[in-house]
């Protein structure tokens, strides 16, 4: 009996000892294996007297069973431990601060667009686009620059090859005659066509490089049509966007006569400012004029009736005032020290 008791309290402490269930397995077979300790009693009953073998018999069945619950314990013991184990172990620790967002921005050339569309958008104009890669036709021909005139040459660009007829437009001016075709077929029932004004924001494309000219750069196509539209309205129009734009009513415009094929008579838009780094310099920002008779008719409206004016704005270079950049590569170049400083 005393043995006994002593077995049951060997195994438990064995059992418990044991740290994972192969060596529980191993403690359990020194008990109740085939030829472990209790196994061996009970083999040896056999060769007892019946009244002993009775007594002896129900103390070591009363020892399996310690055995097995204290086994039976120490099973469970372990797969909890083991399963809180691996609770721990893919446990996410939602407490940990976070690793810091990094806060993105809108490119500085995105800004003025957005900026350009708001204060033309206040005043009736309708933002309008056509494709980069455009018609021969579109880009030049509709403009009233036929092929081979000498203008074309100031517009050297990309074609594409065994495709003659379409190139990386050289300037947002197509979306005139796009617009103007579109705006004709939506009225095309009424007698008298509402007025068109639409901002053409957009990339175009030259074979320049340097440190003013970049081979890629933006403009912003303006063109108003209308029964009275002027070149009074184009100043006006004009001085009033520099003026909200450039959130100052101390500075000059100055429109110096120019040539494009597509608007007569024709200018330049030049900006001084009365202040600051830029004081008193004369500086180039759009090309403009009184739309070209030929042009309205390659938009399927009839000059008679209708006149307007148009203009072609760098988004690029009035970007590079407004923030005081002087090379407009940088704009281009992805390097985030630079464009960070936008935000
Ligand atoms: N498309 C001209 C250019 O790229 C600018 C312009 C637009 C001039 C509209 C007059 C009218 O140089």
């Amino acid at each position: 009996m005393e043995q006994l008791d002593q077995l049951v309290q060997q195994a438990a402490a064995e059992f418990a000892a044991a740290v994972d269930g192969a060596q529980l397995e191993q403690a359990k077979a020194r008990y109740l294996g085939k030829s472990g300790a209790l196994t061996e009693r009970l083999k040896a009953l056999g060769k007892l007297e019946p009244e002993a073998r009775r007594e002896a018999g129900a103390a070591i069945n009363a020892a399996k069973t310690a055995i097995e619950a204290a086994l039976e314990g120490r099973r469970n013991a372990l797969r909890e431990a083991a399963l809180l184990a691996q609770l721990a172990a893919e446990a996410l620790d939602v407490t940990l601060p976070g690793r810091g967002g990094v806060q993105g921005g809108l490119h500085p050339v995105s800004r003025t667009l957005e900026r350009v569309e708001r204060l033309f958008g206040s005043i009736g104009f309708v933002v309008a686009d056509g494709p980069e890669i455009e018609t021969d036709w579109h880009n030049f021909t509709a403009l009233n620059t036929p092929e081979n005139h000498p203008a074309r040459s100031m517009h050297d660009t990309f074609y594409l090859e065994g495709h003659d007829d379409v190139l990386l437009r050289t300037h947002t001016s197509p979306v005139q005659i796009r617009a103007m075709q579109a705006h004709v077929a939506r009225h095309r029932d009424a007698d008298a066509m509402p007025d068109l004004r639409i901002i053409a924001p957009g990339r175009v494309f030259r074979v320049d490089s340097d440190a003013t000219h970049s081979p890629m750069f933006h403009q912003v196509e303006g063109l108003w049509v209308g029964e009275t539209v002027s070149f009074a309205d184009l100043k006006g129009v004009i001085a009033d966007f520099l003026r909200r734009f450039f959130e100052t009513d101390d500075l000059q415009v100055r429109f110096r006569p120019s040539f494009f094929p597509f608007t007569e008579p024709s200018a330049e838009i030049d900006v001084a400012f009365m202040s600051g780094a830029l004081e008193g310099r004369w500086l180039e920002i759009a090309g403009c004029g009184v739309v070209h008779p030929n042009v309205l008719r390659f938009g399927g409206i009839d000059p008679e009736r209708y006149t307007g004016f148009a203009f072609g704005m760098g988004p690029d270079r009035l970007t590079m005032l407004r923030y005081g950049v002087n090379d407009l590569r940088l704009f281009f170049e992805g390097d985030l020290r630079f464009l960070g400083q936008f935000r």
